[in-house]
């Protein structure tokens, strides 16, 4: 297939290129390189998926030719975005709007007159049910964002639908569920819990520690991707969860590092965070139906790989700054 990838050089992005790239595709990649993070972080994602049957595109998704340049594209896997729950707040929420929103309206506006496209994936968000009333969510549950973050996502969820509906564009969004593994963002817990386990520093610990995530390793999400792109039983404008099955407290995945890196980790205590919801937990159970989809990969795998991943960054020029 012929696939265009946004946000190519991010977390998400670089992972899903490198496995299309594995499995003999030719995808373009598109990055405008935001600094929300160390942008050479990503310069360095970008450097591991180099291969000759890869095109970068450096570029914002608000400004370039995106007729064009989907013109024979059959597959989009539409990762780009601003993310990132506790940093949605005051002025900063207008990047939100510009990444999450507006740049996907963008993106669908060239995918409707697409003759070539068969699927547009988009990376939603389990931020889009906020504190919910019952657990796991399902995609028939009424979202309730608790931060900005959540409803830039749910906005561009929303978004992806009603191209579907009204137009008939293959989009499926996909609900990630707090995803970790190799190149996870640096302001992401397990990055900076891993780096701080390695080195012996404090990491910080946001409210009691006893807020529940359904963690879900990168490796699954790419799976999930490429399902989604390949499965014909799933209408224009479906949502479906994509979760990892392994719901435990932040205090447990503490517990487990150390078991992994053999070492008390240190904490500092600070405040929880507005926005951070209290739990979250995804029913997959429409994924495995319609996808055929199911997590793989437990938390003790994932983290495990995560922690030497962490070890090759501290050693590196990067992760040394
Ligand atoms: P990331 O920041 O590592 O990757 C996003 C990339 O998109 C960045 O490299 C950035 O430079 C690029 N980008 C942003 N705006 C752009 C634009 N207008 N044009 C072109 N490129 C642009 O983040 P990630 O963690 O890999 O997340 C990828 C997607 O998955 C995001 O949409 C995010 O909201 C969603 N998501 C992530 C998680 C998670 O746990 N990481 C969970 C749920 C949803
Ligand atoms: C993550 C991603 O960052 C979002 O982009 C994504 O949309 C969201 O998952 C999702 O599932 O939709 P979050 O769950 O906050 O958001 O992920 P982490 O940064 O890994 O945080 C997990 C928990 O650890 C949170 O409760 C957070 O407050 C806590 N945490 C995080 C700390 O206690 N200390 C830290 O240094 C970082």
């Amino acid at each position: 297939m012929k696939a265009l990838v946004t946000g190519a050089a991010g977390f998400i992005g670089s992972n899903i290129c490198e496995r299309l790239l594995a499995d003999g595709h030719t995808v373009i990649g598109v990055d405008s390189f935001t600094n929300y993070y160390d942008v050479s972080l990503k310069r360095k994602n970008i450097e591991i998926v180099e291969n000759s049957k890869f095109t970068l595109i450096e570029g914002d998704l608000n400004n370039i030719d995106l007729k064009s340049l989907i013109s024979d594209v059959e597959v989009i896997f539409h990762q780009a975005g601003q993310p990132g729950v506790r940093s949605s707040w005051g002025s900063e929420f207008s990047q939100y709007c510009d990444q999450n929103i507006l740049a996907t309206q963008r993106l669908l506006e060239a995918a409707r007159s697409s003759d070539s496209l068969s699927r547009f994936v988009y990376a939603s968000s389990s931020s889009i049910y906020g504190n919910a009333a019952s657990y796991p969510t399902t995609e028939a549950d009424l979202p309730r964002p608790l931060s900005p973050y959540g409803v830039s996502k749910l906005a561009g969820e929303h978004l992806c639908s009603l191209y579907g509906e009204n137009f008939g564009v293959p989009t499926v969004s996909l609900r990630y569920f707090t995803v970790y593994g190799p190149r996870q963002r640096p302001d992401m817990a397990f990055t900076r819990f891993t780096k701080a386990a390695i080195q012996g520093t404090p990491i910080t610990l946001y409210g009691d520690g006893e807020q529940i995530r359904d963690f879900t390793f990168v490796g699954d999400i790419v799976g999930a991707n490429l399902l989604a792109a390949s499965s014909s039983g799933v209408a224009p404008g479906s949502v479906l969860n994509v979760s990892g099955g392994s719901r435990v407290t932040v205090n447990q995945v503490i517990a487990l590092l150390e078991e992994i890196a053999d070492r008390e980790i240190l904490i500092t205590r600070e405040d929880r965070f507005p926005g951070d919801v209290l739990q979250t937990g995804g029913s997959s159970a429409n994924a495995k139906e319609l996808l055929g989809w199911q997590a793989r990969v437990s938390l003790k795998e994932g983290l495990a790989a995560q922690y030497d991943w962490a070890k090759g960054i501290l050693a590196s020029s990067i992760g040394a700054r």
